[in-house]
């Protein structure tokens, strides 16, 4: 028998950090800490607090859920971004490496540049378009140069039903107006908080016992849609179940990209390729459909 493992979990109140608290729990004891948490920190602006906190702990696995995921407001707020998406992994990967332990961690699509209608795969060359991407992508690279006993999962559209997401904001307008607007030239895989801690959850497991799992995954649900395909599967899913809309699937129109002008640019091709993921920890990913009508279920 296996001594139950100390899991130290970062960012425990955003999307996925809330699923993990659920998802981890059965695997050891999980310490699970937010920005503003007293008795250790978990606050990523605070370099030697997290440092301090692994030290601490002396975890036999780190999981870091927090991130700073506002893509445009990165744009102008920079060295901020740097200093959660790059600077703090770097240093909770250099206390990993210290404390014998594995770092979990989670990137982002945001990463590519979006060109071609190919699935990337892991070996495919990154090129951030925005700032978001490119702290995402310094702090990969640092994991990978200190720890190398590390999980790190790229994923994309993610979403949760605690919190605000796509699918409620289509909702919401979809009973306030008779047409919708909505992107079609930007492609990827709505994927579930949940899917995400459930895999995780997994590879922990799987990794406890083959540490040559380490590495980097893509990790979305399967298929892949638009915005403007996602906004219709939610806007027929809630006609079904008997929702009053001004909206129908009719009326959900197709814009382009430029139609909506933002601070960051934003990749047209988010497909990621998770063939790696399903094939080293024997998974099979469910359609990206799957979770979304669980999570219009549970917030209609
Ligand atoms: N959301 C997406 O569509 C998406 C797509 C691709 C990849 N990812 C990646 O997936 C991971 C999880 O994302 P998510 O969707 O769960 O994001 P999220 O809901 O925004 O959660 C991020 C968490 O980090 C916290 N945080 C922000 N600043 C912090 C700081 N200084 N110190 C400590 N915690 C701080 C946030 O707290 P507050 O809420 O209080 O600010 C929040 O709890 C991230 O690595 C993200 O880059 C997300």
């Amino acid at each position: 028998m296996t001594a139950p493992k100390t899991i130290l979990l970062f960012g425990k109140g955003g999307q996925v950090g809330w699923e993990l608290q659920r998802s981890l729990a059965p695997l050891g004891k999980v310490i699970a800490l937010d920005f503003d948490s007293k008795e250790l920190c978990g606050d990523f602006t605070n370099l030697a607090g997290l440092a301090a906190t692994v030290a601490a702990v002396r975890p036999d696995f780190i999981v870091n859920a927090a991130a700073h995921t506002a893509v445009d407001k990165a744009e102008s707020e920079p060295e901020l971004a740097r200093t959660i998406n790059a600077m703090a992994p770097g240093v909770l990967a250099e206390a990993a490496q210290r404390a014998g332990a594995c770092l979990v961690h989670y990137s982002t699509d945001y990463v590519f540049d979006g060109s071609g209608d190919q699935p990337w795969k892991e070996t495919d060359a990154p090129a951030p378009l925005n700032v978001y991407g490119a702290t995402k992508l310094e702090g990969e690279q640092r994991i990978a140069d200190a720890c190398p006993n590390h999980l790190i999962f790229r994923t994309s559209w993610v979403y949760a039903a605690r919190g605000g997401n796509f699918a409620k904001t289509m909702l919401r307008l979809a009973k306030e107006r008779e047409r919708l607007t909505v992107i079609d030239d930007q492609i990827g895989a709505p994927t579930g908080a949940d899917l995400l801690a459930d895999v995780t959850a997994h590879a922990i497991r799987s990794i406890a016992a083959q540490p040559e799992l380490a590495g980097l995954y893509h990790l979305v649900a399967g298929g892949t849609t638009s915005w403007h395909g996602y906004a219709k599967f939610v806007v027929a899913h809630a006609q079904q179940a008997g929702v009053a809309l001004k909206t129908t699937v009719d009326t959900v129109d197709p814009v382009p990209t430029s139609a909506f002008p933002t601070p960051a640019r934003r990749p047209h091709n988010s497909r990621l390729d998770t063939g790696k993921l399903q094939a080293a920890f024997g998974l099979t990913l469910p359609d990206w459909q799957q979770g979304v009508e669980r999570m219009l279920t549970e917030i209609i």
